[in-house]
């Protein structure tokens, strides 16, 4: 079958893409909002240099121009942790991709990091992040922000056992087992 993108509407790239780049790693990012701390999922994310350490976030901007609570915090406090999630945050993942801030209570957060946002607990991975460049991209409704890991948590469980979430196609949300 081929398909040709000359025509096709936003919707129907969505769902060609993403069952044509897979997995996605899909990263859940905390950062400081007006009332606390906020988190989000975010799946068109990458490593896009190792010296510096930077990794990428393409953050969609919603109708009426308006951008994510994500977007406007890494730009507004310039800090974000960006976390990997388990499997059993799942149901979390899914409520916080949703419109509308997703609020984390204090019992959730550790605070290790001086001068960073705290990181959630039970996730096996967070990258303590400043930002770092946005790109705007040519007529297309999406920002490329950079940001720069500065510190990074592993839980040394998870070394054995990475099972960490990420995403297949338009709506999956998995863990992937390879033997
Ligand atoms: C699994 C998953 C992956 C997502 N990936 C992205 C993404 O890469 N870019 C984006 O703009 N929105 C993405 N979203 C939607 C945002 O998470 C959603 O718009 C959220 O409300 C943004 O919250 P914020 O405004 O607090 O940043 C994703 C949602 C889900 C459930």
């Amino acid at each position: 079958m081929k398909i040709s993108l000359q025509n096709t509407t936003p919707s129907e790239n969505y769902d060609v893409l993403t069952k044509a780049v897979l997995p996605r790693p899909l990263l859940w990012v905390l950062s400081e909002a007006e009332e606390g701390f906020a988190i989000a999922p975010y799946s068109f994310t990458n490593i896009v240099s190792t010296q510096p350490p930077l990794v990428s976030l393409a953050f969609g901007i919603r109708p009426g121009q308006e951008q994510k609570g994500t977007y406007k915090a890494l730009h507004e406090k310039k800090k974000a942790v960006l976390h990997l999630a388990n499997e059993d945050q799942k149901d979390d993942i899914l409520k916080s991709g949703a419109k509308g801030s997703f609020y984390l209570n204090e019992e959730k957060l550790v605070h290790e990091v001086e001068g960073f946002p705290p990181r959630l607990k039970g996730c096996p991975v967070a990258m303590f992040c400043t930002y770092y460049d946005t790109m705007d991209i040519k007529n297309a409704n999406t920002h490329l922000v950079i940001c720069k890991v500065e510190h990074i948590f592993i839980d040394e469980k998870f070394e054995d056992n990475r099972h960490p979430l990420t995403c297949v196609g338009a709506t999956g949300v998995v863990t992937l087992h390879s033997k």
